[in-house]
């Protein structure tokens, strides 16, 4: 009996200890299991999130028809041929914007007879033109693109960068890409519409500045006061350049993704100074300006500011494309909750990535010093942000304080421009499913996909206007074409040139077809202006 007692008990403690251990090992193990399931399944059934506006859905809206190509080729390479550069705040030459001016007057004579399209100049040299649709009653929008370029320095361009070469299929000029190809687009498809006889039901403007590359201050910031003068205090939306058709760039990405710009990072020039004792160079401080200014710049360089992957709508670019990619690549990027910080540590490695999950730091001026045995009383020096979504500009100076930790460093904001706020997206934003449809009936093999918006656009002056800001430029754009914005052997294909025709055009009209779920304008006529002009 005691024996079987005895027996009973070790029984017992040995099943105690079966539990215990089949506890502490199998709950993680169980944990991990499901974790597992939720990551692979997650990653099979991850799909792009489709349009919910029936009438989109079933749109066939067409392109323009193929028997132009040629002679809208020959029309963008002559706008090309116009030498609108800008060098920088003060220095362009103001007659080749007249040129190009009248060029677009020749090259559209429909637009420019139209009864129900106004041109206005703004600022002598920018362009607005008014499409007065036949159906008052709903929000303009406004399309914009830019009249100027950058420069072009020859030497290593295979045609001359103002040349305006058709060869091989492709229009080479510096403008093709950025942003000339936008301007003669959306010209080429109203100027279609108009050729139809065609009259747009709502409302819209077009606006070409001609300083985009230096600021937009003469020319967009004056489109804006023009418009309120017009009596347009709200926009329903803007669309102006950004990024493109990718192809080959998104990594594991098997389809072409169009990338829509639904925010812009911000812009923030930083001073940094500090100020000690003129000195002879005999008699050293411990401690200089330029010493302590050096050491400053390095830190903030090195720390770097804090990784915000996810937090803004990139983790959507990658929602979106996860389903056109293997599933190997899909799992990652289908579960960005547990992946994301992994794929931001790869990400910052690369310059160009990196600056996609951060806010970007870029040194760019230096100065002291007045002669070669003095230590100077002042020394200076820029740092250039460009400020991600997720982060708010006092965020930006205050992770500058901290990387400097050095009271002797005053910081001063020279200028600022907040992150652009949001732009909706998703299966029931009206604006952004009007693209995304434009986009799927002109292109196959394509994905739509939110991204952020790393440069600077013309859209900082429009965002009073509207909350629907969106950014992108409809042409397929691979590795090797990333260079060539700004740089060398600027050129676009005839095919692709089309295609970016038949998008606006499918844009405008696909705009007119949601007519009746666009918002209402709800400003007040103005008639007292009107009798104004008439006196
Ligand atoms: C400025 O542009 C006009 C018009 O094309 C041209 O005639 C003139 O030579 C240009 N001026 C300079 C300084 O390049
Ligand atoms: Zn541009």
């Amino acid at each position: 009996m005691s024996d079987g007692i005895k027996m009973n008990g070790r029984t017992r403690s040995k099943r105690f200890w079966i539990i215990l251990v089949s506890v502490i090992i199998g709950v993680p193990v169980f944990v991990i299991l499901v974790l597992l399931m939720v990551i692979l399944i997650k990653a099979a059934v991850i799909s792009t999130p489709q349009c919910n506006i029936g009438i989109l859905n079933n749109a066939n809206t067409a392109g323009v028809a193929d028997d132009n190509i040629l002679a809208r080729a020959e029309r963008l390479a002559g706008a090309l041929r116009i030498e609108t550069v800008s060098y920088d705040a003060n220095n362009q030459n103001k007659s080749e914007f007249v040129v190009l001016r009248n060029y677009l007057e020749t090259s559209f004579p429909l637009i420019h007879a139209s009864d129900f399209v106004e041109r206005h100049i703004v600022n002598d040299y920018s362009l607005l033109y008014k499409v007065s649709g036949s159906e008052p009653g709903k929000l303009p929008y406004l399309l914009t693109s830019h009249m100027d370029v950058v420069p072009a320095p020859p030497a290593n361009w295979k045609y001359p960068p103002f040349g305006g070469n058709i060869v091989d299929g492709e229009i080479w000029g510096r403008g093709a890409i950025d942003d000339k190809g936008g301007v003669m687009a959306i010209m080429e498809a109203l100027e279609y519409w108009l050729s139809q006889g065609a009259r747009p039901k709502r409302t819209f403007y077009i606006g070409f500045g001609h300083d985009e590359e230096i600021g937009g201050h003469r020319g967009a910031f004056h489109i804006a006061i023009k418009l309120k003068s017009l009596g347009v205090n709200k926009l329903d939306f803007v669309m102006d350049e950004g990024l493109f058709i990718t192809d080959k760039i998104l990594p594991g990405v098997s389809k072409r993704a169009a990338l829509i710009g639904v925010s812009e990072k911000g812009y923030l020039d930083l001073k940094l100074e500090v100020t000690g004792k003129l000195q002879h160079a005999s008699y050293p401080p411990n401690e200089s300006p330029i010493g302590i200014l050096g050491r400053a710049v390095g830190k903030i360089e090195q720390r770097k500011q804090p990784v915000y992957f996810g937090t803004g709508p990139e983790a959507d670019t990658f929602h979106y494309v996860a389903s056109s990619t293997d599933y190997g690549i899909r799992i990652f990027y289908a579960n960005m909750w547990i992946f994301g910080s992994l794929m931001a540590s790869f990400m910052v490695k690369d310059p160009l990535q990196s600056t996609v999950v951060r806010t970007s730091t870029g040194l760019t001026m230096f100065n002291s010093g007045i002669k070669d045995n003095i230590i100077p009383e002042v020394a200076t020096a820029l740092v250039n942000h460009r400020v991600h979504p997720g982060q708010t500009i006092e965020q930006v100076i205050q992770e500058d304080r901290i990387s400097i930790s050095d009271g002797k460093v005053k910081i001063s904001v020279e200028s600022r421009i907040d992150p652009h706020p949001v732009s909706p997206f998703g299966p029931d934003a009206l604006v952004f499913q009007t693209i995304s449809t434009s986009v799927y009936q002109t292109y196959d093999n394509i994905v739509v996909a939110p991204c952020v918006f790393i440069a600077a656009t013309d859209t900082v002056h429009y965002l009073e206007f509207s909350n629907k800001v969106y950014r992108f430029f409809p042409t397929k754009v691979t590795p090797d074409d990333v260079s060539r914005y700004h740089g060398d052997n600027e050129r676009i294909a005839i095919e692709d040139y089309k295609l970016m025709v038949d998008f606006y055009f499918r844009f405008m009209q696909n705009s007119d077809l949601v007519f009746d779920l666009a918002p209402d304008d709800e400003q007040p006529v103005l008639t007292r202006s009107q009798n104004e002009d008439e006196l």
